[in-house]
């Protein structure tokens, strides 16, 4: 493993991911803590860092009747560390109409693997070479020689 992974520890919006470089992505509950704002920008990194064919996994919650029960669908929670520090958090559930504006927002083809009570799964990839390495390589084919340095 240790061979095979390299772990980042920082802020996601600062690092600077190499491009058209993976494969494949998994955004772990993750985009429930960033604003439809950071969304976008979330969108427009996985275009950047994966390949052309690239797919990306989105696992977080979601909103449904169970969860309407306990929860506001936007709400700040506190949270508490093991070493009793205690933060107030940011946290939103998706439902599927959420999902759908992904779709028509960031130029992704999705499909929703599990839709539960607390949980949701959407597997997808960019269309229309909307991904980092297909748009190099379109640039590169429509770049003319008078264009060229
Ligand atoms: C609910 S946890 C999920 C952790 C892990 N992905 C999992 O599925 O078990 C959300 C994680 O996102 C991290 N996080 C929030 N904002 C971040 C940012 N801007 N850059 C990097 N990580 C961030 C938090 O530190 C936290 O570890």
């Amino acid at each position: 493993m240790d061979e095979r992974c390299t772990i980042i520890r920082g802020d996601f919006f600062d690092y600077d991911f190499p491009r058209a470089a993976y494969d494949s992505v998994l955004v772990g509950f993750f985009l429930s803590h960033v604003t439809e704002a950071q969304e976008a920008l979330v969108f427009a990194t996985l275009a950047r860092l994966l390949v052309p064919s690239g797919r990306f996994l989105i696992l977080d919650s979601c909103w449904s009747e169970e969860r309407a029960q306990v929860n506001a669908k936007v709400e700040r929670q506190e949270r508490a560390l093991n070493d009793g520090t205690r933060f107030e958090i940011y946290k939103r559930y998706f439902d599927r109409h959420d999902i759908g504006g992904w779709a028509q927002r960031y130029g992704v083809s999705l499909s929703v693997e599990h839709f539960g009570t607390a949980f949701v799964a959407v597997a997808g990839g960019f269309t229309d070479g909307t991904a980092a390495g297909a748009r190099d390589h379109r640039n590169l084919t429509q770049c003319s020689p008078a264009d060229q340095d």
